[in-house]
């Protein structure tokens, strides 16, 4: 797995979804407002996954890809982009499904989320991709998809970060703990051969007649 690839694909659910409401039939309140709620959820999931486990090591080893000044100009534009889809997301939560004010806020949600995407995948996921291991690139992939697996039926709590007390709280020439284990892992893998002691997993018999 690949942190890289994993944030890339949830980045193509999301516009799926966005547009999966857009040509959904306006009087199915109903519908709309499950679509949304899955939607929701998936909008406020990653962003908070992205800030524990992506943004930190992205402001440890990250130079600032493409256009962005600096690594920390790159996570500041990140959270703040974070709260305005928050923001949005609020709103929506806040207004009547299927009414003008709703579909506003839903679009307004699609527009701070397109500019933020593009630009996470041009600077943030370039830069990381640069610098960042294949193991710490998969370390944080299984941190990331954990803590998403076990909020994606409930959802979360959205929480507004402040993007300079952000930066300066997460940033530290120190390695991480996950950093630490995917260092390991390679040098496990380099000289004893696979990562991992455990065996693959094998299908029963029964699965196997098939
Ligand atoms: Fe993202
Ligand atoms: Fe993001």
């Amino acid at each position: 797995m690949d942190i890289t690839d994993v944030i890339l694909r949830q980045h193509d659910e999301q516009r799926r979804m966005f547009a999966m409401l857009e040509e959904w039939p306006r009087d199915d309140r109903e519908g709309l407002a499950a679509v949304w709620k899955r939607l929701e959820i998936l909008l406020e999931v990653h962003a908070e996954a992205e800030e524990r486990y992506f943004y930190p090591e992205l402001l440890r080893l990250g130079t600032g890809g493409a256009d962005a000044e600096s690594v920390d100009e790159e996570v500041e534009d990140a959270v703040k982009d974070h709260n305005k889809i928050r923001d949005a997301v609020r709103r929506v939560a806040d207004a009547e499904t299927g009414s003008d004010e709703w579909w506003t806020a839903v679009v307004d949600a699609n527009v701070h989320n397109s500019d933020h995407m593009g630009e996470e995948e041009r600077q943030d996921l370039a830069d990381f991709r640069q610098r960042a291991s294949l193991e710490l690139r998969h370390e944080i992939a299984v941190q990331f998809l954990r803590y998403e697996a076990q909020r994606w039926a409930e959802g979360i709590t959205p929480r507004d970060k402040d993007p300079e007390d952000y930066v300066e709280g997460e940033k530290t020439d120190e390695p991480s703990e996950v950093a630490q284990q995917a260092a390991r892992d390679a040098e496990e893998a380099a000289t004893t051969g696979p990562v991992s002691s455990e065996p693959s997993l094998k299908a029963s018999e029964d699965a196997d007649e098939d």
